[in-house]
């Protein structure tokens, strides 16, 4: 293997100073042209590749973000990286993407150990019990950081979110106009902000309408499609049986779909079923999911640009931006049956 060629080697092809190699390769200083153009011309002929690393650790601080994201196996983020990534490869940042597995723990041994590589600035999306805002409020100085998708306890910088409240509430007066009364909740980890806000969307929604909240009929599950299934089991064994479950996620809907199934109730003549997400797979499951869309790829598009803009100095208050939720009707809702 080759020896990495040097600016030395470059300053003699070109018949100029290592300074003004420095320069052009930095751009830390305007350089004659003809100087300019003998110093790339150099640079093409020998084959250089400027270290990112060592032009980062110059400058204390690179070109990469550092993303941290809380489940990589759920199809609902794809979507949220997709809309950073475009915005970063924009401004030319490069992205690196730290999965925590909800896991605090990892969430924190990622947040110290990726502060050596002088990233240019954070997006994170907090994994159960995130230690993010004890751990950025320690440090006074350091790159701008934006949390999104849920509100981590005790973060007053900058958030985007979505309408969760919202898009649950409007899910459940869905299902009461549809008639039902007896209705059932499959929630998030009641330790993220935003599962405790689909779940109070939920009760605000009953609440307006005088019924009742059981609450055997609260479910509190992970975000994940095996919670929903026996979250649904159970509840469909109660007696009286719920005649709609909301599942806080797609994930645990598509469980839920199938828990019904297992125990013989027909979708939705038995049990109405209604998801939040609107992740892809909801137009094709049996019977298509009526769901709460969130726009992902706008929530990390959004969250990128806002950090693009703190990276180059914006100074403005902390920002909590909410981007809105739609209610998606489908198949998977009809009249309580009998
Ligand atoms: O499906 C995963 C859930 O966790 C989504 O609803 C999203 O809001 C994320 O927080």
């Amino acid at each position: 293997m080759s020896r990495p060629i040097t600016i030395r080697q470059i300053a003699k092809k070109a018949n100029v100073s290592i300074g003004t190699v420095s320069h052009v390769i930095n751009e830390t200083a305007n350089v004659r042209e003809k100087l300019r153009i003998r110093v790339l011309d150099a640079i093409r002929s020998l084959g250089y590749q400027p270290s990112q690393l060592a032009r980062g650790l110059r400058r204390n601080q690179t070109s990469m973000l550092v993303m941290m994201i809380p489940d990589v196996t759920n199809p609902f983020f794809p979507a949220v990286i997709r809309g950073v990534e475009d915005v970063a490869f924009q401004y030319k940042y490069r992205l690196v993407l730290c999965n925590s597995d909800n896991d605090h723990r990892k969430e924190s041994l990622y947040l110290n150990e990726m502060q050596s590589y002088r990233p240019a600035g954070w997006l994170v999306i907090p994994s159960v019990d995130s230690d993010m805002a004890t751990h950025f409020s320690a440090k006074t100085s350091g790159p701008p950081v934006v949390c999104l998708d849920r509100q981590a306890q005790g973060w007053n910088g900058d958030v985007v979110l979505v309408a969760n409240e919202a898009g649950a509430y409007s899910a459940t007066r869905h299902l009461l106009r549809m008639g039902h009364r007896q209705l059932a909740v499959i929630t998030g980890p009641l330790h993220l902000e935003n599962a405790v806000e689909r779940l109070n969307g939920f009760k605000r929604a009953l609440s307006e309408a005088n019924v009742p909240i059981d609450a055997n009929y609260i479910q509190e599950g992970r975000f994940e499609r095996s919670s929903g299934h026996v979250a649904a089991k159970r509840l469909l064994c109660m007696l009286p049986r719920p005649t709609a479950i909301f599942a806080c996620n797609d994930l645990m809907a598509l469980g839920a779909l199938l828990a019904a199934r297992e125990v013989g109730l027909h979708c939705p003549d038995e049990i109405s079923i209604v998801g939040f997400d609107n992740l892809d797979f909801a137009e094709f499951t049996a019977p298509p999911l009526t769901t709460v869309h969130q726009p992902g790829y706008q929530l990390g598009a959004t969250a990128a640009r806002l950090l693009a803009d703190r990276i180059v100095g914006s100074r403005e208050a902390p920002q909590r931006i909410v981007l809105p939720t739609e209610l998606r009707m489908r198949n998977s809702v009809a009249p309580p049956s009998g």
